[in-house]
């Protein structure tokens, strides 16, 4: 059965949730963390995410991913501030909160002689899906997660991608509007990762609305349509990879390939252009800075093209999301 197939299985299978055009899925409000005096786990943090997007945290050990984490799933008392869940405050109404909330901890505990399917009847349960339909919707979420096969496992005899899958399989019980998952990836093989992602995905063209945390930088790349950078404890950056590229990349860098011999020719063109900040030549091959919007760039080609030189190779270099993070937990502006 296709992911697909199986994804209109479970939707069908469950209420929809209605959605406020505009208002944002998730709204933290200057959400501050403190474990010990004086000691800050998250300070004055606030930020909004969009209805239906993914949304990456990213940051080192320590910069309080899952203390926000537990706090949006209400496991978790602020110090001060607050978050809303499609308008429900966290400290206010926790329970609404968590019935449209679905999270996926860092770590979970574990469950002596429960089998996967009564896992998920118990959590089923405690979540309020009626009884005439939580068979119907077992199924479906196993078969979504790829876990059918596993319905009378032990729990506990799972393999660890199993447990993450059996995880997201429970934070998914109630069909929440928001997904809070937490480290899901970690320690999955390569097949299993990308499994995964190609799951969080699916999720949401399902309208669900996605906070994730990893570590690997080039999976959230592909994955998240807003990132937020937290370090220690506070967000230094917050949104698009593309608008974040832009803040940090003043100086966009652009490789030039051109035919055999004509490299010589090319530099003497690109010289003459005071809108190129610098120029790099190595043969028939040219790396140069440009600070400026794309018809600058369409300008440097074109002068090229039209001074009778052959462009086989016209590419800009985007600053990969790594590169990001560095700049921006170490304050570097390029
Ligand atoms: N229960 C707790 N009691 C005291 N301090 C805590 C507790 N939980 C977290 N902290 C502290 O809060 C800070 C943020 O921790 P948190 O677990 O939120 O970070 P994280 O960004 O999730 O890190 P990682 O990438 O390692 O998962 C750390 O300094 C941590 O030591
Ligand atoms: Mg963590």
């Amino acid at each position: 059965m296709s992911t697909e197939a199986k994804l209109s299985g479970l939707a069908q299978s469950q209420e929809t949730q209605v959605v406020s055009a505009g208002a944002p899925a998730v709204s933290i409000r200057g959400f501050t963390k403190s474990y010990r005096d004086g000691v800050f786990a998250v300070s004055d943090l606030t930020l909004d995410v969009p209805e239906g997007v993914i949304c990456g945290f990213v940051g080192p050990n320590g910069a309080g991913k899952s203390t926000t984490f537990r706090f949006l799933a209400t496991l978790l008392r602020p110090t001060r501030g607050d978050a809303y869940v499609r308008g429900v405050s966290v400290v206010n109404d926790p329970l609404q909160v968590r019935s449209l909330i679905g999270y996926m901890p860092e770590q979970y505990g574990l469950y002596e002689g429960m089998t996967v399917w009564e896992f998920l009847e118990f959590f089923g349960a405690a979540y309020g899906v009626p009884r005439v339909r939580r068979h119907q919707v077992i199924d479906d979420i196993l078969a979504l997660v790829d876990l059918s096969h596993k319905r009378d496992a032990f729990v506990n005899g799972l393999s660890r991608g199993m447990r993450q899958r059996l995880a997201l399989a429970r934070a998914l019980m109630h069909d929440p509007a928001v997904l809070v998952l937490d480290e899901p990836a970690a320690g999955l093989d390569p097949r299993a990762r990308i499994e995964m992602q190609e799951l969080v995905r699916e999720l949401r063209r399902m309208g669900k609305t996605i906070i994730i945390s990893s570590h690997i930088l080039s999976e959230l790349a592909g994955l998240c349509d807003v990132i937020a950078f937290l370090e220690a404890g506070r967000l230094v950056a917050y949104g698009s990879l593309g608008d974040l590229r832009r803040t940090l990349q003043r100086h966009r860098s652009v490789q030039i390939d051109v035919l055999a011999s004509e490299g010589p020719k090319a530099e003497s063109v690109l010289r003459g252009m005071d809108c190129i900040q610098a120029i790099d030549r190595s043969g028939d091959t040219l790396f140069i800075e440009v600070a400026g919007p794309d018809e600058l760039l369409a300008e440097v080609l074109t002068k090229l093209v039209s001074s009778g030189v052959h462009v086989v190779r016209f590419s800009e270099r985007e600053l990969t999301l790594e590169e990001v993070f560095l700049r921006v937990t170490e304050g570097i502006v390029s």
